[in-house]
């Protein structure tokens, strides 16, 4: 049988990242190919186990992208599994992990539809320098930063995207300039390696699509103990996670907690793809 590590039509090959599991399953003697989670004929009952790799543009279908967790999470066992997918494809999980005392960035969902006067609320948070982005979201999707001066356009972006896209409200958070995020790697539940990333001079999103750096780096004990206290909110056993970090007022939060399809920067690691290999062997019988 097959393990089918799921990615996304652009991607048919799996991004270059993913294929280094795929090469490390190979290594093991395991049959296992990249699957278009789009494709409306492949056959996932055939496959012994689904792994959800280089999804990479759920974002833009959401609620398609959920009918097929759906219905291939009930035809073969997936991992992570389909009800923690379900909750993690929406950053209504920060407001979640907050609530459980998890030190997140402060974040007001906007629902869609909803009629948001942006100054008002910032009157009623006292926020200065905001950031506005998609509640669903890869590489910064509807991602705007807004000045305390800029309000106006901050406004003209909600009117334009609120009829009907969730966004997210945070305080701009300035020590991604300074220090960047860090990325914190965890396979089946324990910590594997982590990254810092660092966003091109003339910009705040780490991404490398926005020619962001990556390196390795060793995680500090804050870090460790606000990406464990994440992890120990999600009830479920989990493959694979990674946690987004930033420098807070008073030491690291969460900025994103990814359980979907993140990038698990296996490259900056010789051990990785192994570890991950050997989590995946381990579940497909
Ligand atoms: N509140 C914020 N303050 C400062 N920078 C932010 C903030 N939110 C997002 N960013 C920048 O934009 C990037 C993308 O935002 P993020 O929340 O990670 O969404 P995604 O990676 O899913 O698009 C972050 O890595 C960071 O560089
Ligand atoms: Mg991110």
């Amino acid at each position: 049988m097959t393990i089918a590590l799921a990615t996304s039509a652009a991607l048919p090959g799996l991004a270059p990242d993913d294929r280094l599991l795929l090469r490390a399953l190979r290594v093991r003697g395991l049959v296992c190919q990249p699957a278009v989670w789009e494709d409306p004929h492949y056959d996932w009952s055939a496959a012994s186990l689904c792994v959800i790799r280089s999804a990479w543009d759920y974002a833009y279908r959401r609620q398609e992208f959920l009918r097929w967790v759906q219905r291939a999470g009930a035809e073969v066992p997936m991992w992570n599994p389909p009800a923690v997918v379900v909750w993690n494809t929406h950053k209504q999980y920060l407001v979640d992990l907050a609530a459980r005392g998890v030190p997140t960035v402060p974040t007001r969902v906007l629902g869609a539809g909803s009629r948001v006067d942006l100054g008002a609320v910032l009157d009623e948070t006292g926020w200065g320098d905001v950031v506005l982005k998609a509640a669903v979201a890869q590489t910064g999707r509807y991602l705007l930063a807004v000045p305390a001066a800029g309000r106006a356009d901050g406004q003209r972006h909600l009117d334009r995207l609120l009829p009907a896209e969730d966004m997210l409200l945070q305080p701009f958070m300035p020590g991604i300039r300074s220090e960047g995020e860090s990325s914190l790697v965890y396979v089946d539940g324990a910590f594997s390696h982590a990254v810092r990333k660092r966003p091109a001079p003339d910009d705040f999103r780490v991404h490398d699509d926005f020619d962001g750096s990556i390196e390795p780096v060793a995680p500090t004990r804050a870090e460790r103990d606000v990406a464990e206290a994440a992890l120990a909110t999600v009830d479920a056993a989990l493959l694979y996670a990674r946690v987004d970090l930033v420098p807070g007022p008073a030491g690291p939060v969460v900025m994103e907690f990814e359980l979907v399809e993140p990038d698990l920067y296996l490259a900056t690691d010789p051990q990785a793809a192994t570890r991950l290999a050997e989590a995946v062997a381990a579940r497909s019988g």
